[in-house]
């Protein structure tokens, strides 16, 4: 998808729909049609006898917390189908409870024939897997794709160990109800900043579109101990730990509040 992000190996970062993030890295694996996130019938018209696939993050992540249009996902997987190709869900970004349920897949209702998975997997480990429908696995034997560092035990044990306490203490319906109340106090700064564009996200993968560049935003929150970033220029993205409490919260949207004031009067 144009505006996608699916990370910086080589036919990963020809997937990626971002021009900036491949200058300098050619040649490009060849193969891949970008069409505008979100609008169907871009997708249906490049769809050809030789189309393997259609690769898509559920929300799109590095290109600025951008969500599905209602329906879009679901469409997806019928133009899939009805052509026999696969449907392939980037959730490295969305995965793990990130989006209020375990996978993207569950809060938007729609089954990928391919999951790829990351970041959340392993609690911060260094680990990737792809999940695979089990025809679609059946390509795949053991040993077809190894790598150096590829079935490590330590880093399934911390997947693992990751796992069992994101089901254990619940962070899936804490990244909702948590998500939820980052919203509506983003919601309220939305109100009362005239800089502030927008507030969108699910769970805890939220952003705040602002109508200045926020970059220097960010450091300032982190000359205040608070981690977050700006992605497409213009969009503070908040992906904090899925076990934040509501008193951390309130400290982000505290100092975040002053800051836009800040904002607001020298843009003004
Ligand atoms: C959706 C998505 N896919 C892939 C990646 C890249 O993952 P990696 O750096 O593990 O290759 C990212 C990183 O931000 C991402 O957000």
């Amino acid at each position: 998808m144009e505006n996608s992000f699916h990370g910086r190996t080589l036919t990963a970062l020809s997937a990626t729909g971002q021009k900036k993030y491949q200058k300098g890295f050619g040649p490009l694996t060849p193969g891949f049609k970008h069409v505008s996130y979100g609008d169907i019938n871009a997708a249906a018209d490049v769809i050809s006898k030789k189309t393997a696939a259609v690769m898509v993050e559920p929300v799109q992540g590095e290109g600025g917390v951008i969500m599905p249009p209602t329906g879009y996902l679901k469409d997806l997987k019928k133009l899939c189908q009805e052509n026999n190709i696969l449907l392939i869900f980037d959730e490295v970004q969305t995965g793990f409870g990130r989006t209020g349920r375990m996978f993207g897949s569950q809060t938007f209702k729609v089954t990928p024939d391919i999951t790829a998975l990351a970041k959340g997997i392993a609690g911060g480990f260094p680990m990737g897997a792809i999940l695979a429908s089990r025809e679609v696995g059946n390509a795949f034997q053991p040993s077809n794709h190894a790598a150096t560092f590829g079935g490590n035990p330590l880093a399934c044990a911390a997947a693992k160990a990751s796992i069992q306490v994101i089901l254990n203490e619940d962070l899936l319906s804490k990244s909702r109800e948590n998500g939820d109340y980052f919203k509506s106090k983003l919601n309220y700064l939305k109100d009362d900043h005239g800089i502030v564009e927008d507030v969108r996200g699910s769970g805890l993968m939220l952003g705040m579109e602002l109508d200045i560049n926020c970059a220097e935003m960010v450091d300032e929150m982190r000359s205040l101990g608070i981690l977050i970033n700006c992605t497409a220029d213009k969009v503070l993205r908040f992906v904090p730990p899925l076990v934040i409490e509501k008193d951390q919260i309130d400290i982000v949207t505290c100092n975040l509040d002053d800051l836009l004031q800040k904002y607001s009067e020298s843009t003004s």
